[in-house]
């Protein structure tokens, strides 16, 4: 028996293993929604249009709300020789309604249709991402503000650099994010127009309206081009690279957490919560959460190579690739939002040890700079000059196996006589950081007025 939607032209039924490869069904059901709602817009547009009847219109409504309902229920048979959505809702409507659902697909096809359904999806997803970044940023807002004076040390090529803040550390996190959000709305807002009306690729000779279906569904405007409407996928592309790159953001988060939760550096507890333990070494508590963040950044961007190889060679206008859009993008916007949603539980649950922090942000001569600095500014000497003297300076601190600040003024005057007590003053670790008042810089004050300002902007964002 030949597929009732199309079957027409066919004598014989699919094979068994074109049907396994052919129908989507099985993962675009996610699409019932966005289904539903396309058409609900396209049959009272043609009604309004008098394109067909009041009556059958009406039918039609009350038969996709029915079939929306038992989707929703979970009572709805979805068949693969229905290949996909589009044709299972189609059916099931044909089998409530009878005749009258044949009219619903005057003047569309399945192209503009599945195009106009992702595009809804996508744009869904973006909203609900855009949500969750502005509540990881609040997350990371609220402790930076507790730890705004928290001293760690800044690293360089993973080497004591100088002190920084851990609050100013975390803020860093919230600007990054920022950018991701930025991204995202930036995709939607080019994302939003309709594609439906496009048709099979030529557009109709019924007299639709575009403008209303488009407005209908939220969308800004029709798509100005029907070979172009139907052949795009790039507001897909670019979620899931907007999608890489704030994966990728949370990804280097997650691994300095590893990196801080180690006992070696001891710098953050995680909550049980997210954390696990060892089955054979008892003392274990494992930043697993953490670590599947940064190992699911593989599957974020290999989702974004993956389609960007699928569309690359394609003609215009539809092509049967085209259906491989769908589990890439599904996959990779769920997942990043799975990573947002843990790295907020887990910056919320985080908690610095002040200590270990300050002790490893005196460690490694993390305060040279100010020693240089102080040279420059006391004694007026160039800055070249005053980091090799400092540089001697660390060298003596070194073989004599002490900190900066535990080495004696005479050991110092020996480098450079015109040295004076008063350096100590500089040498400590909070010293540094409240010194480093520059805009952007880590002064606890900066930091403490960056995350209130942030605080109240994303407060305003609900
Ligand atoms: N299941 C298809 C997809 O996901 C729908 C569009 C099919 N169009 C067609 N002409 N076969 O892309």
């Amino acid at each position: 028996m030949s597929n009732s939607m199309w079957g027409g032209r066919f004598a014989d039924a699919p094979s068994a293993i074109m049907e396994e490869i052919n129908a989507s069904i099985d993962f675009d059901q996610k699409l019932f929604r966005q289904d539903i709602y396309g058409s609900l817009a396209h049959a009272a547009m043609l009604a309004a249009a008098g394109i067909i009847g009041q009556d059958d219109a009406a039918r039609i409504r009350e038969g996709l709300e029915q079939i929306r309902g038992e989707i929703e229920a979970g009572t709805f048979t979805f068949s693969r020789d229905l290949e996909d959505i589009h044709m299972n809702v189609e059916s099931r409507l044909a089998a409530i309604i009878g005749a009258a659902a044949g009219r619903l697909h005057t003047a569309r096809s399945r192209n503009d249709q599945v195009a106009t359904d992702l595009k809804l999806w996508v744009r869904d997803a973006i909203d609900a991402l855009a949500g969750e970044i502005t509540a990881l940023q609040a997350a990371l807002a609220e402790k930076a503000l507790a730890h705004a004076a928290t001293v760690m040390p800044g690293f360089t090529h993973l080497q004591t650099a100088q002190p920084v803040t851990f609050g100013h550390h975390l803020l860093a996190y919230v600007e990054m994010l920022e950018r991701d959000r930025g991204r995202f709305l930036d995709a939607r807002r080019r994302l939003n127009e309709s594609p439906l009306g496009a048709a099979a690729l030529a557009g109709t000779s019924f007299p639709i309206d575009r403008d209303a279906t488009a407005k209908a569904m939220g969308f800004d405007r029709p798509t100005a081009n029907s070979l172009d409407s139907v052949s795009d996928r790039d507001f897909a592309l670019e979620a899931l690279a907007a999608a890489s790159l704030c994966a990728l953001h949370l990804s280097r988060f997650a691994e300095e957490i590893v990196i801080w939760s180690s006992a070696q550096f001891g710098f953050i507890r995680l909550s049980d919560r997210f954390s696990t333990g060892s089955s054979i070494m008892p003392q274990k508590r494992n930043p697993d959460a953490a670590e599947l963040v940064r190992a699911k950044t593989g599957r974020i961007t290999g989702a974004l190579n993956a389609l960007m190889m699928v569309m690359k060679g394609l003609p215009l206008a539809y092509q049967k690739d085209m259906q491989e859009d769908k589990e890439q993008t599904f996959m990779a916007l769920e997942t990043l939002s799975l990573c947002l949603t843990a790295m907020r539980g887990m910056v919320g649950d985080m908690e610095p040890d002040a200590a270990a922090m300050k002790k490893a942000a005196g460690a490694g001569y993390a305060t040279a700079t100010d020693l240089a600095d102080w040279l420059v500014r006391t004694l007026g000497m160039p800055f070249r000059e005053a980091h090799g003297v400092t540089g001697r300076i660390v060298a003596k601190a070194a073989a004599a196996g002490v900190d900066l600040e535990a080495l004696p003024l005479a050991e110092m005057q020996a480098v450079e006589p015109r040295i004076t007590e008063d350096v100590f003053a500089v040498l400590g670790v909070e010293r540094s950081v409240e010194s480093r008042t520059s805009y952007g810089g880590t002064a606890p004050a900066n930091v403490r007025r960056e995350a209130e300002a942030w605080l109240a902007r994303l407060k305003e964002r609900g």
